[in-house]
């Protein structure tokens, strides 16, 4: 594996000179944050070498080297999930490549059903906490003490300072911004009505088949990570017809404004 950390990451610095303090993830059907991207080097996942090229609908796959508002920032547009049937290691093997051209800070976006009582389709909710219901680890093997720790702090997973940034904005900014534990899992069914009751009893606000692989490795090499939630369907009032992906993608879209608001004064903030 670090052999192909490092064979990435020299290929990406054969390529693009350019160097940034922050990665952003975006999730299904937020990719539009991307155009706000001044961009300055794109690679396409296919071209990369050891990254998986990502198969499903909503994630177009590139990485953007650019600059959005002044600040320099890498962006994965589309990222690759446990259920395309890749193992954890390259599902997260992004975040390794970060880590090693210099990047410290992770923002990490989703779309997500919502299993909290007051959450309504199109809120979004900065997420605080997470559990881990995948059944397996990325950290599962062996472990290579120049990335991280054996068994690395799990306690402040989501930075505080980073949500303290995120909450006084959104006061300022008359953004509803909710807070809350997500659920990850395997998908890629949608949960049964007796899965998202269960999910919500046990502390789960949001649920979603992302980002917790991402963020237990980023916090294994000490970045500090911010992540949200788009609540794109109701997992305790599910409609007559069913979980659509179409639904969820669109109704990410509309709720986009809302996160690139909070990622660009994340971004304005640290960068
Ligand atoms: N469950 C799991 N993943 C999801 C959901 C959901 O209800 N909505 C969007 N991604």
């Amino acid at each position: 594996m670090l052999q192909k950390i490092e064979a990435t990451t020299k290929f990406i610095q054969q390529r693009t000179k350019f160097s940034a303090k922050t990665a952003v993830i975006l999730g299904s059907g937020l990719g539009r944050f991307a155009d706000q991207i001044d961009a300055e080097h794109v690679l396409p996942y296919h071209e990369i070498p050891n990254f998986p090229v990502s198969t499903v609908e909503g994630h177009s796959g590139e990485l953007i080297f650019g600059t959005f508002r002044g600040k320099p920032i890498i962006a994965m547009k589309g990222r690759f999930h446990f259920y395309e049937g890749y193992p954890m290691e390259q599902v997260t093997f992004p975040i390794r490549v970060f880590k090693q051209l210099g990047v410290q800070n992770l923002l990490v976006s989703n779309a997500a059903g919502g299993i909290n009582l007051n959450f309504r389709v199109g809120d979004v909710m900065m997420i605080t906490d997470h559990i881990n219901l995948f059944g397996t680890n990325p950290l599962i093997g062996k472990n290579h003490q120049e990335l991280g720790p054996r068994f690395p702090d799990m306690s402040k997973a989501y930075h505080p300072e980073l949500c303290a940034i995120a909450r006084d904005y959104a006061k300022i900014a008359n953004i509803l911004l909710h807070e809350g534990t997500y659920v990850g899992l395997t998908g890629p069914s949608f949960e049964t009505p007796a899965e998202y009751r269960f999910l919500n009893i046990i502390g789960g606000d949001t649920v979603g088949m992302s980002t917790v692989p991402e963020v237990i490795v980023a916090n294994h090499m000490g970045m500090r990570v911010f992540g949200m939630s788009v609540v794109t369907n109701n997992g305790l009032a599910i409609p007559e017809g069913g979980n659509q992906h179409a639904e969820v993608l669109d109704v990410a879209a509309v709720a986009a404004p809302k996160l690139e608001a909070i990622f660009g004064k994340l971004i304005e903030s640290i960068g």
